[in-house]
C-alpha cells in the first residue's frame, strides 16, 4: 500500500487528569472518505484537534503525507494542506459572508496580485458549491441560518485549498433536507480530489457515504473496517444505527 495521507499513531490526550484518548492509530489514504463515528464524549472532537495540534498531545505522533506534523504549528499545518472544520461551525459572526472566507485564505492573503486573483478564483468555486452563500456575499454571518452557517464553515476552510479537510459533525441540528444537502456537498468535494476525514453522531449517513470507518468508545477505537462491513455488524447496528 502507498503512504497514507495521513497516519495518527498512539495518540494520547489528557485533559487534566482525564484520559480522553487513549493511543489511538488509524489511518486515511488519499481519496477516501473516512468516517469516526461515536457517542459523546467518545474523543472525537479531540482526534481533530490532536491531529491539527490546536491542542497538546500527551503521546503519540502524527503524519500527514509522510511528514511528520506532530509539533508543526497550526498555521503551518493549514498551510499544508490539512484544513480542519470545527464543531460547531465558528464563523466571525460579527463579519460579512465575503470578510469570513477572505479569512479562509489568509495565508495566502494578499501577498501579490496574483494571490488576490487565487483567492478570488477560490471564492468563486466556493460559490458553485454553495450558490446561497454568493447570494449573501454582504450579510453578516451571524444572521445566517444554522445550514447557511454550516456551508461558510465549510467554505471558508475550502479557501485554504484543503488537500485532506476534517470535518466534525457537520450536520449537527440541521433539519434532515439540510442534512442531505451537507451530506451530497461533501461528496462533491471529496470527488473533485479532496480527503475527507468526517466525524459525525449520524452513523448511518455517514456509514453510507465513507469507504471505512472507526468506531470510537471512551477515547478508545474498538472497531474498524469497510463501511459495508459495519453496517451488517450486529454489535454496530444495535449501537450506533438503532437496532
Ligand atoms: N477542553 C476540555 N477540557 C476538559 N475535558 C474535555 C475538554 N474537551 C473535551 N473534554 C472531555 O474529553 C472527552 C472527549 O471529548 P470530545 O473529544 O469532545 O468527544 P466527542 O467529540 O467524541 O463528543 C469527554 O469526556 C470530554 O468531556
Ligand atoms: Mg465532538
Amino acid at each position: 500500500m502507498a503512504e497514507p495521507m495521513l497516519k495518527v499513531e498512539g495518540l494520547t490526550v489528557y485533559y487534566g487528569a482525564i484520559r480522553a484518548l487513549r493511543g489511538i492509530s488509524f489511518e486515511v489514504a488519499a481519496g477516501e472518505i473516512i468516517t469516526l463515528i461515536g457517542s459523546n464524549g467518545a474523543g472525537k472532537s479531540t482526534a481533530l484537534h490532536a491531529i491539527s495540534n490546536i491542542i497538546r498531545k500527551t503521546a503519540g505522533k502524527v503524519f500527514f503525507n509522510g511528514n511528520e506534523i506532530s509539533a508543526v504549528p497550526p498555521d503551518r499545518i493549514v498551510s499544508a494542506g490539512l484544513v480542519q472544520v470545527p464543531e460547531g461551525r465558528r464563523i466571525f459572526a460579527n463579519l460579512s459572508v465575503r470578510d469570513n472566507l477572505e479569512m479562509g485564505a489568509y495565508s495566502r492573503r494578499a501577498v501579490s496580485s496574483a494571490g488576490r486573483q487565487a483567492v478570488r478564483a477560490d471564492m468563486e468555486k466556493v460559490f458553485t458549491i454553495f450558490p446561497r452563500l454568493k447570494e449573501r456575499i454582504r450579510q453578516v454571518a451571524g444572521t445566517l441560518s444554522g445550514g447557511e452557517q454550516q456551508m461558510l464553515a465549510m467554505g471558508r476552510s475550502l479557501m485554504a485549498s484543503p488537500r485532506l479537510l476534517l470535518l466534525d459533525e457537520p450536520s449537527m441540528g440541521l433539519s434532515p433536507i439540510l442534512v442531505d444537502e451537507i451530506f451530497s456537498v461533501v461528496k462533491g468535494i471529496n470527488e473533485t480530489g479532496t480527503t475527507i476525514l468526517l466525524v459525525e453522531q449520524n452513523a448511518y449517513k455517514a456509514l453510507a457515504l465513507a469507504s471505512r470507518a472507526y468506531i470510537f468508545e471512551t477515547g478508545e477505537i474498538v472497531k474498524s473496517g469497510f463501511s459495508g462491513d459495519l453496517m451488517k455488524d450486529d454489535a454496530v447496528k444495535a449501537a450506533y444505527l438503532g437496532g
